[in-house]
């Protein structure tokens, strides 16, 4: 079942949603380079020379050299993001417009000057609707969630071959079933609930849920270097799929195309897949906020699970997709107490995610950051991935161990049944 588009027999009207972005992104990149003078000049220089800088395709530059407004649209171009080409070109915005209408200028101006065009014969007609065939394919499912922290010191231990070292060897011990379980899983895709840690994200834009639809992620520079590790391949269709379904579903998630990927997300992958050449499937990037205050609710963080569930089990594909909720569990980084670790807050944390997810959803902000420190908010992600899961799950692995760094390490498997 693919998504509801009632807007695409519109007359004479595209609608820009996630799948026009996708398919129009890197023209609408090369659009917004020409708001610098010296791009604009590069461009009149030799426009061909200049947009094969792009990943345009061929007919998308051919479009932009016609300046086909109509075809560029169709080609997945927005209007304001193509207003910097006929800006460029010192063409008003209604001249520009014009050119899509088969009409002069001067019948266009005059048209508007009568009062614009009447709606008559350009409103949406039911009669003349035609629904798209829906293919009957079996579709994306979620399969499994897997929990897990997401410490940097975890990642640095795996870079520098420390893991068979006395501190490391109990926690690395822990995720040796899990390195099996995924070998024999293989996930298509995995969508990754994280938390940036001011590396994507510093104070100028703080997204409260958001989602990578890019192609690509490299791995960040947290200070030490880029963490040795593969770059993240996205899954920009299914990502724009979910943007869609979870926006309509009453989620307003931030889209995001471009960043880079800290240890909340690569530490969980080299924790379940080791150390690759590539990582064995695609991944999609999910921010939360939780570093400023308020992070989602936990009740929200819930309902998102099962909007995202719905989502991913609406496409069309055959995927098999995983969701993992990274992050927590006890930990604290700041101030004289930090180190706290509530083992009994914890364990009962899982035993209430695992026995009744929507009672633990009702657990307020305070009771984590009280009971857990101040950054075991963290665990409110795990609401997420439970959410997405069936009410009755399969545990495959439960494990819990004190200390990784400054922090309580959780990690569970659980198999949608
Ligand atoms: C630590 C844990 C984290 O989850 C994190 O994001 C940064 C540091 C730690 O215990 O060192
Ligand atoms: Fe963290």
């Amino acid at each position: 079942m693919a998504l509801d588009k009632p807007y695409i027999d519109i007359p004479g009207t595209r609608i820009f949603d996630a799948d026009m972005a996708r398919i129009g992104f890197h023209l609408n990149q090369f659009c917004m380079s020409l708001m610098k003078a010296e791009n604009r000049e590069r461009f009149r220089a030799g426009e061909r020379a200049y947009m094969d800088e792009w990943a345009m395709s061929e007919a998308q530059k051919h479009a932009v050299l016609d300046r086909d407004y109509n075809r560029m649209i169709a080609l997945g171009g927005n209007i304001y993001f193509l207003s910097k080409i006929f800006s460029s070109d010192h063409i008003s915005y209604q001249s520009a417009v014009a050119t899509m209408t088969g009409m002069t200028q001067e019948e266009y101006a005059q048209m508007m000057l009568e009062g614009g065009r009447s709606p008559e014969g350009w409103l949406f007609n039911p009669e003349k609707t035609v629904k798209p065939e829906t293919p009957q394919t079996a579709g994306a499912k979620i399969t499994a969630g897997v929990t897990t922290s997401h410490i940097p010191a975890i990642g640095a231990a795996i870079d520098l071959g420390k893991t068979e070292e006395p501190y490391w060897q109990p926690l690395f011990a822990g995720y040796e079933y899990s390195k099996q379980w995924i070998a024999e899983q293989k996930p298509d895709v995995v969508l990754l609930l994280y938390n940036d840690h001011a590396s994507a994200f510093s104070l100028d834009l703080v997204p409260t849920f958001a989602i990578g639809s890019g192609e690509v992620y490299k791995p960040a520079d947290e200070g030490w270097g880029p963490r040795p590790v593969p770059d993240v391949i996205g899954h920009p269709k299914l990502a724009a799929h979910i943007a869609q379904s979870v926006i309509i579903d009453g989620f307003d998630l931030t889209i995001v195309n471009t960043m880079d990927v800290d240890h909340g997300l690569t530490v969980p992958l080299s924790l379940m897949f080791g150390q690759p050449e590539a990582w064995p499937c695609r991944i999609i990037p999910f921010p939360v906020n939780v570093v400023l205050y308020p992070p989602p609710s936990g009740r929200r963080c819930y309902a998102l699970g099962k909007a995202l569930r719905k989502a991913v089990e609406s496409f069309d594909e055959d995927l098999n997709v995983q969701i993992w909720g990274t992050g927590g569990m006890s930990h604290q980084l700041q101030g004289p107490r930090a180190g706290l670790i509530n083992k009994a807050f914890d364990n009962d944390f899982i035993d209430q995610l695992l026995a009744d997810p929507e009672g633990l959803s009702h657990k307020p902000h305070v009771d984590y950051v009280r009971e857990s420190g101040s950054e075991g908010i963290e665990l409110v992600m795990w609401l997420i991935m439970r959410g997405a899961l069936n009410d009755k799950v399969t545990l495959k692995h439960r494990f819990y161990h004190v200390p990784a760094s400054n922090t309580a390490v959780g990690h569970l498997i659980l198999e949608n049944s």
